[in-house]
Parts: C-alpha cells; structure tokens; sequence
C-alpha cells in the first residue's frame, strides 16, 4: 500500500520536538493568543521576507480576512483562477464580493493573459493562486494590478517556500495567505493559516480583525471575527518551520525521480515555469486515459487524488454566477491526477509508481 500522504512518518521521525512543544504549552496552560504564537508569527515574517505576519484560523480566514481589510464587499468583484480549490473562491463569496473567473495556462496557473479583458469598474483585487507549489507570474499579476490598482491577494495555501524570481511568494502583493492544513508543505496537527504583509496600518487592522474587531481587547470599531492560530499549533508549526526547506529540497528531488522514471508519453509530466521556484505540493500529471489509470493504480494499493476534478464554475453554486467557459481547465480537469507526493515518500515507492505507469499502453 502507497497511501497519498503518510502523517506518521513525518511524527515518527519530529516526535521528541513535536511532544516537547506541545507539552510546553500545556505546562504554561495558555492556549490562545499567547507567546507560541507570537514567536510563530515572528519567524514567519521573517522566513517570508515580510515585515508583518498574523496567525489566523486556516487559509481561507487568510483570504477573507485579508478581503475584509482591503475594504472588499458586496457589489465588488475579484479575479480568481478558475482552476484553483474552492476556499480561494469561496473566501470572496464569503465577503459578499463576485469571484470573477479567468482560465488556466499549460502550467495550471492563472493565465495572466486573459485577465484584463475580465476587468471592470467594478474590479476591487486579483487573487494570484500559487497553485500545486507553483510561483505564479508575478510580474505580470503586479503590472496589471499596479495599472488598474487593484488590490494584489497572493493565496500561498499551496507553496510555503515557493519562490518567483528568487523572491518568496507572498511577499509581492498585498496580502499573502497561507494555509497549514496538514497535508501543506508546512502542516499543523489540525486547522490553522497566516496572511503577511508589508504595511502596519492592514497589519494592525488584521490583528483587530481576527479578534472580534477589538483593539487592545478592549475597543470595537471595525468588523470582526474569531480567527485565532492557537497556541498549540503555532508550538507545533515552529519546530516545523525549521524543516520546511530541507523538505521542499526533498520534494524537489522525488519530483525529478518521478520525471527521470516516468517515461511513457500518455502520461504527461508538469512542467513549471522557468522563473518558478516549485516546491511541489503535489505532483499533478496529465492523461488522457485518467480514471483508468488511477484505477489501476488503486487496484497496486496506490493512492492518487484528483486536484480538482470540478473547476469553480461548474459548481453549481458559481455555475449561477459564471456563464463562461474555460477551456483549458475544463480539458485539464478530464486528464489530471495528483501522484502521491510528500517528504517522507520512499524513493522505492516512487520506482514502484513509475513501473505501473511505463507498463501502460
Ligand atoms: C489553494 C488553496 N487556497 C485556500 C485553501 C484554504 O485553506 P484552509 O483549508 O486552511 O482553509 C486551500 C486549502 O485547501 C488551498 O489549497
């Protein structure tokens, strides 16, 4: 059995640093808002290259949150790839603003090309989704955002690490969202995300936002909500903090063996853009033949998933919202599937995944 993701390898292995943490903040017996997190948001910052970094509930608060405090709401309207996984979209319905959707390229990211003719008056803020790992664009996203000053969102839920142009994502716009789902290049033991930026006034704004739109928790002037990274997971997520890169460089290298393997045309490679740095949160091939393979491979004990197998407006919450269509997400949500991808994946395990795929006629 090769399972998609395996936590109890990674546990195994951090378990004297992983227990220590946690028992640290049940011997202190604070678990909210306390000095775990304030330590987290700090190295954060600074492993981001940003100045400012606050802990929040899970990445799509990160992305409502940040919509919020860029004055975002009903009546606007946000670009949003198509091909990208629900909570980016569902962060702007949340707001009360429209996703407004743009295709993918070859790459599945955002395609810049297409954004502009998507632009109105009613256009408040581009959501650049760092998909699969991936660095988007980004001199092409902050050119057209500068040109129609549009807030610049970056959801970073997928490419902690991951860099444009040597230069870490989440630092080029605005708002740079994170998401420490378990399964991200940097997971907690539960729920939990982060948004960095470069100014003091969102900052501070975030910081009121997060907690009931208090100040100080005393005064209440802003809208708020309850968004707190709590003290255990921010314990967790600073022994985890000091792995990350070692783990991208592994992710790295099973992405080349999977590309130095793998040598059967049908199945497609991705191939990610010159300038991006990937750091591989999923390995995402292409095939015509899809379901048939990932049921083959299922049938060899091999878990694949699908990322994603609906792009945003054909669910039929958006498809009320969306008329277009987009044809290149739609093609590629027929033919991707996602191989199992994750530091602790045995070098063996992946020769054993690419023999089933080169036998594949
Ligand atoms: C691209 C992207 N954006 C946003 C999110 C939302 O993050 P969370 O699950 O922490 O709310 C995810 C996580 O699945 C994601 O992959």
């Amino acid at each position: 059995m090769i399972p998609f993701v395996d936590f109890t390898r990674e546990y195994k292995s951090l378990k004297k640093e992983i227990d220590e943490a946690i028992h640290r903040v049940l011997r202190r017996g604070w678990f909210v808002l306390g000095p775990e997190l304030e330590n987290f948001e700090k190295r954060f910052a600074e492993y981001c290259d940003a100045p400012y970094c606050v802990g929040v509930n899970s990445g799509t608060d990160a992305l409502y949150l940040s919509l919020l405090c860029a004055g975002i709401g009903q009546g606007d309207e946000v670009i949003v790839p198509v091909n990208t996984a629900l909570p980016t979209a569902m962060a702007v319905s949340m707001s009360g603003a429209r996703p407004v959707f743009v295709d993918c390229d070859e790459s599945f990211l955002i395609d810049s090309k297409q954004i502009v003719r998507r632009i109105n008056k009613k256009t408040k803020a581009i959501i650049a989704v760092h998909l699969y790992g991936q660095a988007c664009d980004m001199d092409a996203l902050k050119k057209i955002s500068r040109r129609f000053r549009l807030t610049l969102i970056e959801d970073c839920a997928q490419a902690t690490g991951a860099m444009w142009k040597g230069k870490k994502v989440g630092s080029f716009g605005d708002f740079g969202c994170f998401s420490f789902y378990p399964t991200k290049n940097i997971g907690a033991y539960g729920d939990g995300g982060a948004i960095i930026t470069k100014s003091k006034k969102n900052y501070t704004k975030l910081l009121a936002e997060r907690f009931y739109g208090q100040k100080d928790r005393q005064v209440c002037s802003i809208p708020g909500m309850n968004s707190r990274l709590d003290e255990i997971q921010a314990a967790v997520l600073s022994v985890k903090l000091k792995y990350v890169d070692t783990w991208n460089r592994t992710r790295q290298q099973l992405a080349l063996q999977y590309r130095n393997l793998i040598v059967n045309p049908k199945i497609v490679l991705p191939t990610p853009q010159g300038d991006s740095q990937c750091v591989y949160h999923l390995f995402v091939v292409r095939a015509p033949k899809r379901d048939a393979i990932m049921k083959l491979l299922k049938e060899h004990g091999i878990q694949t998933l699908i990322h994603y197998r609906t792009p945003l407006h054909r669910h039929p919450f958006y498809a009320k919202q969306e008329k277009n269509s987009f044809p290149v997400a739609e093609r590629y949500a027929r033919e991707i599937f996602s191989l199992p991808m994750y530091p602790y994946l045995k070098k063996q395990e992946i020769k054993k995944i690419a023999t089933i795929l080169n036998n594949i006629t």
